[in-house]
């Protein structure tokens, strides 16, 4: 195959080196569908006779029949999908068979493969990403009043709503979201007709081409098309960036879940025993996805470094995008179907968080009280400091201090300061947008499901309404 102005047949070593028959496998019925629309252009553009024509379809028909039912005979000689559908339909129908690959190139065919593939992938991971958002709305407006303490520097902080701390996740995964749908449009652009690099030389309908194959747009430019990989790159950063989250978001249930915290409880479903210790209940699938955030964040600097140094047009490299980018994929899908269940089905105790919550944490709005009483709050912070180093000191809470005992420390101190010891206060006087009070966090979550609204507008998304609910998962 291909050896025409070659003398001596191909070695082994280089079909064991360059050839990876189950990758290509993956691209199969895709390069079928591609065939399809292809010849019909061919048709159109007086390049085939109708004869040929039917002949053809006739025959990728069966070979896509042969994909489905397995039977399809795959050889590694061959080097690639595209020569093995190729031989297998000259195989069926004979000579005419070749025609196919008139004005063709392997590299716009294996580009248009891969992103009818995508557009297919890219339905799964938008179905998943909405599944995932509806559940960290649902969950925030389910527990809306919970409070629990918020961190900084991993230290407990201020008092929050639960429901903050979720919707948090929320507006993180959904301008993951958004980055989605902004990007879907160079996975929607069609390949075909850039040639080998130059174009087709053809007079082949581009338009046509892309409507049989559901593409929205055409390429600009055959050199760039041929040579970028760019989609992948922006696909890949938009799951690291999720992984990313994830990663984070397990770190903070495998914290949370910690008996220390007991602030939630994950789901027997979702957790493993030890093999030794009868009483371990271990947040295997939150420390894999930790895990395996570093396999998207490695296939993500991978591609970069594949494209770094490539000259312009087609270089064999770029057959490396794809199991990269398809491991990526999978991780990054697997995260996403198995997430939504665990929060699902995760308890979420009240009584932990109340716990671990203590009235040290309301030591800025003790100082805001005295703000409000006209003190600068520098000289707040000061005053608020020393009552936290007295409290310690004698072992007492902020609310057990006597009126006498703040009077000591400040004489702005009135009765009034015992209404700022309280943690629903404290948070609720955090009403502007985006703060934690329960008002604004109510807001937050009818935003969220304006944004998800919104969102199912756009591809990939509005095409999954297409096929179903989502929520099956
Ligand atoms: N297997 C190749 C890839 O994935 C397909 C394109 C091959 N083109 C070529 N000129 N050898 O990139």
């Amino acid at each position: 195959m291909l050896r025409g102005r070659f003398s001596e047949e191909v070695s082994n070593l280089l079909l064991d080196y360059t050839v990876d028959l189950e990758i290509e496998k993956r691209l199969a019925l895709y390069d079928v569908r591609t065939n399809i629309a292809y010849v019909k252009a061919l048709f159109k553009a007086g390049l085939l006779q109708k004869d040929e024509l039917d002949l053809i379809l006739k025959g990728l028909k069966e070979i896509e029949g042969e994909l489905l039912s397995g039977s399809f005979p795959w050889r590694r000689e061959l080097e690639d999908v595209h020569m093995n559908v190729e031989k297998r339909l000259a195989e069926k129908i004979g000579e005419v068979g070749y025609k196919i690959h008139t004005g063709r190139s392997r590299n716009e065919q294996v580009l248009t493969d891969l992103k009818l593939l995508l557009k297919d992938e890219l339905k799964l991971v938008s179905c998943g990403m909405l599944f995932l958002l509806e559940v960290l709305l649902d969950l925030s407006e389910k527990h809306l009043g919970i409070i629990m303490p918020g961190f900084t520097h991993f230290q407990p902080a201020q008092p929050i709503l639960f429901s903050q701390w979720l919707m948090s996740y929320f507006w993180g995964f959904a301008r993951d979201a958004k980055k989605l749908a902004l990007l879907y449009d160079d996975v929607d652009t069609l390949p075909l007709g850039s040639g080998a690099l130059a174009g087709t030389a053809f007079p082949l309908d581009r338009n046509f081409l892309a409507r049989e194959l559901g593409f929205s747009r055409l390429s600009e430019n055959s050199l760039y098309e041929v040579s970028s990989r760019d989609f992948l790159l922006d696909l890949l950063y938009i799951f690291s960036s999720m992984m990313t989250r994830f990663s984070r978001l397990s770190e903070e249930l495998i914290c949370f879940s910690n008996p220390a915290f007991s602030f939630i409880e994950l789901s027997d479903a979702f957790t493993t025993g030890s093999s030794m210790m009868p009483q371990k209940k271990n947040p295997d699938v939150a420390e894999l996805a930790r895990g395996r955030s570093a396999r998207v964040l490695g296939a993500l600097s991978s591609m970069f470094a594949l494209l770094k140094a490539l000259p312009s047009g087609y270089n064999r490299d770029l057959q490396e995008d794809k199991p990269i980018f398809f491991e990526a994929l999978r991780l990054t899908k697997l995260t996403l179907q198995v997430f939504p269940r665990m929060l699902l089905e995760m308890k979420v105790n009240e009584g932990g968080m109340l716990e671990l919550l203590s009235e040290f944490t309301l030591s800025t709005d003790l100082a805001d009280y005295l703000v409000l009483k006209g003190l600068p709050f520098r000289k707040a912070h000061e005053i608020v400091g020393s009552i936290v180093k007295y409290a310690i000191k004698e072992g007492k809470d902020l609310s057990s201090i006597s009126l006498e005992e703040y009077r000591r420390f400040c004489e702005l101190f009135d009765e009034e300061l015992y209404k700022f010891l309280d943690y629903k206060f404290s948070l609720n006087r955090r009403n502007l947008k985006g703060g934690t009070s329960e008002s604004s966090v109510r807001n937050q979550i009818e935003d969220g499901k304006k944004l998800l609204e919104e969102l199912i507008k756009l591809k990939p998304f509005s095409d999954i309404y297409l096929e179903g609910p989502c929520r099956e998962g």
